[in-house]
């Protein structure tokens, strides 16, 4: 005789069971791992557009936090790599500060990729109706070593006196590529590096302007380094010995 099978509605029950039952076990797991390799919790989920563990691992590979100088973010949006820096800092050089840059004003960038989405449109889609400061101030609540400077970059004062490491990820028009690029570009120590997002990517005016910095400056540039997966340029500074 037959095994008798169980009907196709008791299947779909155990099958959604089970799907309830491993996401927030798969999320788990990634938050242990998260915290067994960085030592701290990971920040909300979608809070880190990036996924600034590409900076952090670049930085310790690199050797970066040994550089004098603090760290500078343009463009934290809802906060999570802000998060991310911070508490990297605390455990591996906590003498230093994280400088955020952002005007919490996500209508202003109006540059289109090349699919013609606005990226006010998408910040807007991203929080939902929430509003960024409000997500913001929750994610890096209670961190210490953050200085965040609500402003235009075009008017931003970074009152470190040196900077070892920035990521730049804020207003996509040319003209705010270049004055971000400058805004730290002096200050970097050598050795020290500027990393941007959106490189190689949707965006063409930032690849395009990123190049002609990268011309402009290349007797003070040591390196150059694309992380392809994650669109972001790595600019080395040239220390004066290996001129
Ligand atoms: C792409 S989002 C940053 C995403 C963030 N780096 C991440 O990965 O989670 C860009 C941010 O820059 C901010 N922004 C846009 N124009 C700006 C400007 N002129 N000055 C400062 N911040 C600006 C936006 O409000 C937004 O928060």
């Amino acid at each position: 005789m037959l095994k008798s099978q169980p009907p196709e509605e008791l299947k779909k029950r155990i099958a959604k069971g089970l799907v309830m039952v491993a996401r927030p076990l798969r999320r788990l797991l990634d938050r242990a791992w998260f915290w067994a390799k960085y030592g701290f919790l990971p920040p909300p989920e979608g809070s880190d557009l990036v996924g600034y563990e590409a900076l952090i691992d670049y930085m310790k590979e690199n050797r970066i936090l040994e550089l004098p100088g603090d760290v500078v973010e343009v463009g934290a949006f809802c906060g999570g790599g802000t998060y991310k820096f911070s508490k990297s800092l605390s455990r591996m050089a906590s003498g230093k500060r994280v400088h955020v840059i952002d005007c919490f004003e996500i209508e202003f960038d109006k540059t289109e990729c090349t699919a013609g989405t606005q990226m006010a449109q998408l910040y807007s889609r991203h929080l939902q109706g929430r509003s960024q400061k409000d997500v913001f101030s929750r994610v890096t609540v209670g961190l210490q070593n953050v200085e965040v400077i609500e402003a235009d970059s075009k008017c931003a004062k970074i009152s470190a006196n040196a900077i070892c490491f920035a990521f730049i990820d804020g207003n996509h028009a040319p003209e705010y590529v270049r004055n971000d690029f400058y805004l730290v570009w002096d200050k970097l120590a050598p050795g020290g590096v500027v990393a941007f997002h959106d490189y190689g990517y949707d965006l063409p005016q930032v690849t395009d302007v990123l190049d002609k910095l990268c011309t402009e400056h290349q007797e003070e540039i040591s390196s150059r380094l694309v992380n392809e997966e994650k669109h972001i340029l790595f600019i080395q500074k040239r220390c004066p010995r290996d001129r």
